[in-house]
């Protein structure tokens, strides 16, 4: 663990977070303020959240069983351990849409989250810009497109400085720092329009499509506390991009006012399915607008949606079920993966989302043929703890695991060393949870 015997390697030494904070133990008596180990992380937010805010981050739908399957499938898959292999020197960077990023790994798109910490989604931008890896901003975000591209940015400034050369942007976007942007797809194709224009002048250079909401899915958790930010008092939060959008203010502003609820219901959570017939039509404006960068869809687990959606012309998907939040009883996210990866992994970009909460997680996934993943809840998680402080020490813990991962593991290099051959498929076992060790 000595860090001068370190050659310098193409992504950062993030392993030395661990050192950073036994030396801050040993030293100076410091320890981390709350555990990241997953079990004990969302133990203890519902100590920090009112049970609003806890329960719309962890509800799940229906029983809950797609939300364990998720974890059940990372259980069912083993790393192989390789012995005397050179990882001195890791190489965690990939090439995701023309951006070279230091990780593979990606902030979820996650709605409403003032509900988590009051600088809201600030907060997780920020900390992506810091890392140099991408964020991407919900529709349902409560803070405007323009103040989240500027916290981003804020985030990236800090590295340039700190010989960030890792995380190139392409030409052609404003940002310092990689930023996607999540449509939820309304039926007015004006507001659509001038979100994408917004999102597009703000650095957001990849418009990922979310497919699997038009509704939110039933869940009991919340329904036994009628969880619906946008229906109480002051019922502003959750608005942000409507009322600051210019379309949208002059067509609905007024009805706004008398309905707290017209932007969510109308705009994001609207209950009306699009469908395959309009993505072309969606694609093109989004060429347009862009200049031809890169539309993702979000939300498949079938490799025949894998397949349409590479015919109608996505550069990716995301193969996510929503965390197991939309339809219960649904196959486990990484379930599907393999099948995916076998139809389009080589024509198309592949993120994989849905239960993320280790390093071994992101170096499976990868190893089954992601070429990214996105990590939602474990970063709620962080900042429902410690706003920015929490967040960061949540990231830099998933990035350290991963590094080290790779380092005893003997896999030096994501893209060339990491695939299927790594991994080992085990039928039995469940998953077990809680059973670690505690303080
Ligand atoms: C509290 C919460 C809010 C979410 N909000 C959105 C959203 O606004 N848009 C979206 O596309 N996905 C949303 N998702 C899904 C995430 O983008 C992502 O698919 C999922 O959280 C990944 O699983 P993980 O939380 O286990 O990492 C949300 C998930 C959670 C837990």
């Amino acid at each position: 663990m000595d860090p001068t015997n370190k050659a310098k390697g193409p992504s950062p030494h993030y392993s030395l977070y661990q050192r950073e904070i036994f030396r801050q133990g040993g030293t100076e008596g410091k320890l981390p303020h709350f555990s990241v180990h997953p079990d004990e992380l969302v133990e203890s937010t519902k100590k920090k959240l009112s049970d609003r805010a806890y329960f719309y981050a962890n509800s799940n739908a229906g029983l809950g069983w797609t939300d364990r399957a998720n974890r059940e499938a990372f259980y069912s898959w083993r790393i192989i351990p390789r012995m005397l292999v050179d990882t001195n020197v890791r190489d965690l960077s990939v090439e995701l849409f023309g951006h070279r990023i230091p990780a593979p790994i990606l902030f979820a798109p996650i709605g409403i989250n003032k509900l988590y910490s009051p600088e809201g989604e600030l907060i997780p931008a920020k900390i992506a810009g810091e890392l140099g890896l991408p964020y991407c901003l919900s529709t349902a975000a409560s803070s405007s497109i323009e103040d989240v591209a500027a916290a981003n940015d804020s985030g990236a400034s800090s590295i340039a400085s700190d010989g960030g050369n890792y995380c190139q942007v392409r030409a052609g976007s404003n940002a310092q720092s990689p930023r996607f942007f999540q449509l939820y797809m309304g039926h007015d194709d004006d507001v659509t329009m001038s979100l994408l224009e917004r999102a597009w002048k703000s650095g957001f250079d990849v418009c990922m499509l979310t497919v699997d909401t038009w509704q939110l899915g039933w869940r009991p958790t919340d329904i036994n506390l009628a969880n619906y930010v946008f229906y109480y008092p002051p019922g502003t939060t959750g608005n942000e991009l409507g009322a600051s959008d210019p379309v949208f203010m002059r067509k609905y502003g007024d009805e706004l006012k008398n309905d707290s609820g017209k932007w969510i219901d109308s705009s994001v959570w609207h209950g009306k399915a699009h469908t395959w017939e309009k993505m072309p039509w969606l694609i093109k404006q989004w060429k347009r607008i862009s200049g031809g960068r890169p539309f993702v869809i979000k939300g498949i687990q079938s490799a025949e949606d894998a397949l349409k959606a590479y015919e109608i012309g996505c550069e990716g998907i995301v193969v996510t079920n929503h965390a197991g939040r939309q339809v219960d009883g649904a196959v486990g996210s990484l379930e599907v993966l393999p099948e995916i990866v076998d139809a389009v992994g080589d024509k198309m970009k592949i993120i994989f989302d849905s239960g993320i909460r280790t390093g071994s997680d992101v170096f499976k996934a990868l190893a089954l043929g992601a070429h990214a993943v996105q990590v939602g809840r474990l970063y709620v998680w962080g900042m429902a703890h410690e706003g920015e402080a929490g967040c960061r020490h949540v990231m830099k813990s998933l990035l350290a695991d991963l590094d080290i991962t790779m380092t005893v593991a003997g896999y030096p290099s994501i893209t060339r060393d990491v695939n299927r051959k790594a991994l080992r498929r085990n039928e039995s076992g469940v998953y077990p949870r809680g059973e670690h060790a505690k303080l």
